[in-house]
């Protein structure tokens, strides 16, 4: 009995665990970015070559679950959106270093910091 009791128990606080993990990760991926990351700087801001080598980047490492035209697929979100609009460099810079494994979003954390900011400064001209 007090083993059947127990075992009850344990199913129960695994639950609230999960629970409480999902909950707290429920966000968007760039909600979820730390204030200090956020307000790091773009150092290729608006350059247009930084913008053609993300460009490329993008359809090599993005595109096949964000879509070509940035749109989205499946279940990747659209990165041509209001959201990653207004989403500061430094976030999607931190996004991209970070994933987000709760929502299948892979960490691109291999990639150098240049070719992150790349990206980034392409998602920026969307
Ligand atoms: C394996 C598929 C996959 C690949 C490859 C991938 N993503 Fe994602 N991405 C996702 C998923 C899934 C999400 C989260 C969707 C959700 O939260 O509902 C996501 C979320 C994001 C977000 C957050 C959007 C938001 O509104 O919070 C950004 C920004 C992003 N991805 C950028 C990129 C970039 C840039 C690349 C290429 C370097 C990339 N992703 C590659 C699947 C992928």
């Amino acid at each position: 009995m007090t083993r059947i009791a127990g075992t009850a128990g344990l199913a129960v606080l695994t639950m609230l665990i999960i629970q409480l993990a999902f909950s707290r990760t429920n966000a968007r991926p760039v909600q979820h970015a730390p204030a200090a990351a956020s307000q790091k700087p773009n150092p290729y801001e608006g350059q247009q070559q930084a913008r053609q080598a993300g460009a490329k980047l993008y359809q090599r490492e993005c595109a096949a679950c964000h879509g070509a035209d940035a749109h989205g697929l499946g279940k990747a979100l659209p990165l041509a959106s209001p959201e990653v609009r207004q989403a500061s460099p430094g976030t999607l810079f931190w996004v991209l270093r970070n994933g987000s494994i709760y929502r299948g979003m892979p960490s691109f954390s291999h990639l150098p910091d240049e070719q992150r900011w790349q990206i980034v400064t392409y998602l920026k001209s969307l």
